[in-house]
């Protein structure tokens, strides 16, 4: 039986990825209705699924009969659309960060509480092979205690609503942060004992941050230390940016370079004891990964907790605690 897929939100995402992921699953999730705002949006997304329903109506949207539906537009519209998902008992893949605020992923958390469907958090990257190797090589022992986690995403971004406070949140902190936050819960866990953090420009301002970096510290004393950028370019014609994940034990350290892109290639590097080990790791189509995990898990009925809405509200709070205490401004204005 084919699964029937509804997204909301047919920008970048659903452009570059989402909409190709659909059409090599077609027979198995069939991309059945699409809900934008933007007609012309919606008219890119038609060109590849002439058969899937296109509308800006919410209504007819949800009448195309959904079993899933993937929430892919600006983060202040998360909520809104979730609840209007779940409270129908329609299965939500929920695009990150979960909203742009704690309080608006909390309702969805509770819509999920009150609904028969289930909210899987759209962290495409834990679906990568070389990024489930590389947690699995931790879980192993091989590089001893973690000691600290060193996440990077340098990237742009079009000035849209990605820079307003209002409608991103975070701007880059939860744009491209939500990675290496959601990592280091992987590994770290939620106990955490301080925060340090600087950015730009603070929270007080109507822009949202377009840099921001931090160290947060675990019980046990390991930390995370990240950078992220979200400079604003418009004369590109897509977003960009490159990821770097390095996990450092006290026998040894795991590099993964590439790892919270796209789809690009994953180089993996694991020095130990046993000296140094660099592999080249081809990306399958995470989309297409998530997808068939997503119609797995609404089948089983429950979400493991990596992945679930849960997860999505502690990650965003964490976020928003890293934004609270920027203590330092990074530049002047
Ligand atoms: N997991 C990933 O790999 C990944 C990558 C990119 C973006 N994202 C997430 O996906 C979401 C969308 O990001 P994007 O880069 O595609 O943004 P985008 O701006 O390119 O696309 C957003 C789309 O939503 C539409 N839209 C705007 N307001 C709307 C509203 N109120 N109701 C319905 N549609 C509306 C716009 O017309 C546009 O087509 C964000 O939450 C982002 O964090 C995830």
């Amino acid at each position: 039986m084919t699964f029937r897929l509804g997204i909301i939100g047919a920008g970048y995402l659903t452009d570059v990825a989402l909409s190709a992921a659909t059409l090599n699953l077609a027979g198995t999730v069939d991309l059945v209705a699409v809900y934008d705002t933007n007609p012309v949006n919606l008219a890119k997304v038609g060109a590849v699924h002439p058969s899937a329903v296109l509308t800006s109506n919410l209504d007819e949207f949800f009448a195309a009969g959904l079993d899933g539906v993937h929430v892919a537009s600006p983060n202040d519209s998360h909520a809104c659309y979730a609840q209007a998902t779940l409270n129908r008992n329609i299965h939500l893949l929920l695009e990150k960060p979960a909203a742009h605020n704690p309080s608006a992923a909390a309702d969805i958390a509770a819509s999920e509480q009150r609904s028969s469907a289930v909210c899987v958090m759209g962290y495409m990257f834990k679906h990568a092979p070389s990024y489930q190797h590389a947690l699995a090589l931790v879980g192993s022992g091989r590089i001893g205690q973690l000691q600290a986690i060193i996440g990077t995403y340098p990237g742009w971004r079009k000035t849209d609503w990605h820079a307003e406070r209002a409608a991103s949140g975070l701007g880059c902190l939860t744009d491209l942060g939500s990675y290496p936050i959601a990592t280091a819960t992987d590994l770290l866990g939620r106990a955490r004992t301080r925060i340090e953090s600087i950015g730009w420009p603070r929270s007080d301002q109507p822009e949202a941050e377009s840099y921001a970096a931090g160290t947060v510290w675990y019980a046990g004393g390991a930390r995370l230390q990240f950078e992220v950028t979200g400079v604003f370019n418009d004369h590109t014609p897509y977003p960009a940016g490159t990821s770097q994940l390095t996990i450092v034990g006290a026998d040894g350290f795991i590099q993964l370079r590439g790892v919270w892109n796209m789809g690009w290639q994953t180089t993996l590097v694991v020095h130990d004891r046993s000296g140094w080990d660099e592999s080249v790791w081809e990306v399958p189509d995470l989309y297409e990964r998530q997808y068939l995990r997503f119609v797995q898990i609404a089948a089983a009925g429950s979400v493991p907790e990596p992945l679930s809405i849960d997860r999505g509200v502690h990650d965003l709070q964490l976020l928003h605690d890293i934004a609270a205490n920027t203590t330092v401004m990074a530049g002047a204005r």
